[in-house]
């Protein structure tokens, strides 16, 4: 761990590493950003977006909480997508997940969380929707990583429901869908290759927002 001082200090070496590999790289930066993806991953301080990506600063617009998760009622995430799709006209949307997330596991204990429990509940939600299919795993570690994946999956479910990404892909068939899942314990990530087409059209026989009064 490093002291609080020492964040200046390693900040100052990073710019300094930066400069030195492209003098103007701050003055580039100031000009605007048009980053090509959306990241929504969960603010667990082991999953950071732009270094498992091996992306750069202006590379990709990152959205974090508890869970990586976009709850219909939630405006943070909503307002964040809508930015990016309509203003920034991101080209993929990702949602990351994480084997060993704290916030999966807690949504499956059977405690009073406090003012968590709403927020969790979503991932309660997920269970309960594909109840059938993790009551017959009997490993614990094997449920556990199985809930992680479709809890991404129900969240990228949860985007492709949204008005602004139905309206954008039949405009111009941006952005893309995508639903990944990083191993902490291995640093490798994996696309679960969600299916976006199926899943929009099958949303679309309820969940059509396409058309404008
Ligand atoms: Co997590």
């Amino acid at each position: 761990m490093f002291t609080y001082d020492q964040i200046f200090e390693n900040n100052k070496r990073w710019l300094e590493e930066k400069k030195r590999t492209d003098a103007e790289f701050f003055e580039k930066l100031s000009k605007g950003q048009t980053p090509k993806y959306l990241f929504i991953g969960c603010s667990d301080s082991r999953v950071t977006a732009e270094d498992l990506m091996g992306a750069e600063p202006g590379d990709v617009f990152v959205h974090r909480n508890i869970a990586n998760l976009v709850p219909n009622n939630d405006s943070n995430s909503a307002s964040v997508i809508e930015y990016a799709v309509n203003y920034l006209h991101v080209e993929n949307i990702v949602v990351c997940g994480h084997y060993f997330c704290g916030g999966v596991k807690a949504a499956m204990e059977s405690r009073d969380l406090g003012v968590l429990n709403p927020w969790l509940r979503n991932i309660r939600d997920v269970y309960r929707l594909h109840k059938k299919e993790l009551n017959l795993i009997e490993d614990d570690t094997e449920k556990y990583n199985r809930l992680v994946e479709l809890n991404v999956q129900e969240q990228c479910v949860n985007i492709i429901k949204m008005a602004v990404i139905q309206k954008s892909y039949l405009k111009d068939r941006i952005p893309q869908v995508h639903g990944w899942v990083f191993d902490v314990s291995i640093g490798q990530l994996i696309d679960l290759k969600i299916n976006f087409t199926e899943i929009l059209h099958s949303i679309q026989e309820i969940y059509d927002l396409t058309k404008d009064n």
